[in-house]
């Protein structure tokens, strides 16, 4: 049998999606192009309806007797309703699930589908991808924690990824240490609320984690998600001092108004979120933001929504995720009128992503003369002798190189961009 994953959503769908390749190919299992695949596992993303519509339509394109299995947040939050909806579905895989993909595809492979697998678990499933099994061989994903208790109240994911659970200390030094001596020159941990992570067993907390991991030989260790409401003021110490932590912080605010992040029940103010960036900035003037925000949340006025762009310039993030609020099933603001206008909505993430362009592009500009270091991330997928490449504050850059991907290189800025810088590469 063969198969194809297609990943839609985060990080962490990403690194799911590479578990589950690796017991696929353990259990004997070949990869195959998605046109050729007996089986496709779509691993699906349920933060936004649009994207979630796109997995059925996506779905339907397989004629039987190929094999469908939706994994991921989508599985878990509509489980065996979605073959009420009649989609092109086999077998549903809910997120605390899926390293029971081989007894799924035993029980695929002797005839008994339609099935589902989607109830929730309280323990923390260690599954670490083999080499063979990851995407990157230059950025590896560890997993640290997944879950969340906070319910924002836009959001579904404390419906599709459960309660926190944390990994154990020893598990994530572990698999670490491997990533470390396999070369990655980077490694990004994962969680919903990273900044959150404790040992279970000792209570030892995330900068601790971050301070033993910054002693490893990888060149840059990032996380992502941060959530500002857990902020520990030892992380910033601890950034400080650890020069292999990438001075980047992925710090999603949401919105810039107060009145609108208790709405959203954020727990953290406009002023303590500002006070947390001044934090890090005092430490490490180099330190750079990016974040995510939601436009025509129930009850956003025109000041909520210039306190919004009010932050992007207070801030002036190198980069920010904007989207349009979207009511998603059992969340608290489903139950509001959305009060905002489609329209509006959209006129604000325009103006919103505008005035982001308008600060990248200032930024960047800022940067043409200087030489960064450059962490060579792939080949151009069409010009070739081009590389495309990521600073440490992840700002993409194109460049003339032959050095391979996954090294280090000097990239004097020649040009800029809003959403790019150019240069040429270094000799010495
Ligand atoms: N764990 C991450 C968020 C994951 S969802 C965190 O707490 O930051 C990624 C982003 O999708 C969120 O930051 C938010 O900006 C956006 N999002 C979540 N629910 C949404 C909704 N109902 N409508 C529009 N955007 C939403
Ligand atoms: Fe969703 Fe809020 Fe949890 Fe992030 S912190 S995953 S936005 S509920
Ligand atoms: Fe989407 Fe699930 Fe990630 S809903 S954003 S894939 S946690």
């Amino acid at each position: 049998m063969t198969f194809f994953i297609k990943t839609f959503g985060c990080q962490m769908n990403v690194s799911d999606s590479e578990k589950i390749r690796h017991l696929l190919l353990e259990k004997g299992l070949r990869p195959a192009p998605e046109a050729e695949a007996d089986l496709i596992v779509i691993n699906s993303c349920a933060v936004r309806a649009r994207p979630q519509e796109k997995i059925f339509s996506y779905a339907g394109r397989f004629p039987r007797p190929k094999k469908v299995i939706v994994a991921g947040c989508v599985a878990q939050s509509e489980k065996r309703g979605i073959f009420s909806r009649r989609a092109r579905v086999d077998y549903v895989v809910g997120t605390h699930q899926f390293h029971r993909i081989g007894e799924i595809v035993d029980e695929i492979r002797s005839g008994r589908y339609p099935g589902a697998a989607v109830g929730f678990s309280r323990r923390w499933q260690e599954l670490v991808p083999g080499a063979g099994a990851r995407d990157s061989s230059v950025t590896a994903y560890l997993s640290i924690m997944e879950g969340c208790d906070n319910f924002c109240s836009y959001c579904i994911v404390p419906f599709t990824r459960g309660r926190e659970k944390h990994r154990p200390l020893a598990a994530i030094l572990g698999e670490a240490e491997a990533l470390a001596a396999a070369g990655f020159p980077e490694v990004v941990l994962l969680g919903q609320n990273v900044n959150h992570w404790r040992d279970p067993g000792s209570g030892e907390g995330f900068p601790s984690l971050l301070r033993r991991l910054s002693r490893l030989p990888i060149h840059w260790i990032r996380f992502i998600t941060s959530y500002p409401g857990y902020h520990d003021p030892e992380l910033v110490e601890v950034m400080a001092a650890g020069r292999n932590l990438a001075r980047h912080i992925h710090f999603p605010a949401q919105s810039g108004s107060t009145r609108l992040l208790r709405r959203m029940n954020r727990a953290y103010t406009r002023s303590q979120y500002l006070g947390i960036v001044s934090a890090f900035r005092r430490a490490m003037p180099e330190m750079k933001f990016s974040s995510d925000f939601i436009v025509g949340f129930p009850g956003e006025s025109e000041r909520d929504f210039a306190l919004t762009l009010s932050l992007l310039e207070q801030v002036g993030y190198e980069s920010v995720f904007s989207f349009v609020y979207s009511p998603r099933p059992r969340t608290k603001a489903a139950a509001w009128a959305a009060d905002v206008p489609a329209a509006l909505a959209k006129e604000r993430l325009l103006a919103l992503q505008e005035k982001q362009a308008a600060i990248q592009l200032k930024n960047n500009l800022g940067l043409v003369g200087s030489t960064l270091e450059v962490l060579v991330s792939e080949s151009h997928p069409r010009k070739k002798g081009e590389k495309i490449g990521r600073t440490e504050s992840y700002r993409v850059v194109n460049f003339p190189s032959t050095a391979p991907v996954g090294r280090f290189t000097k990239v004097h800025i020649t040009g800029a961009g809003p959403h790019s810088l150019r240069g040429e590469e270094c000799r010495d």
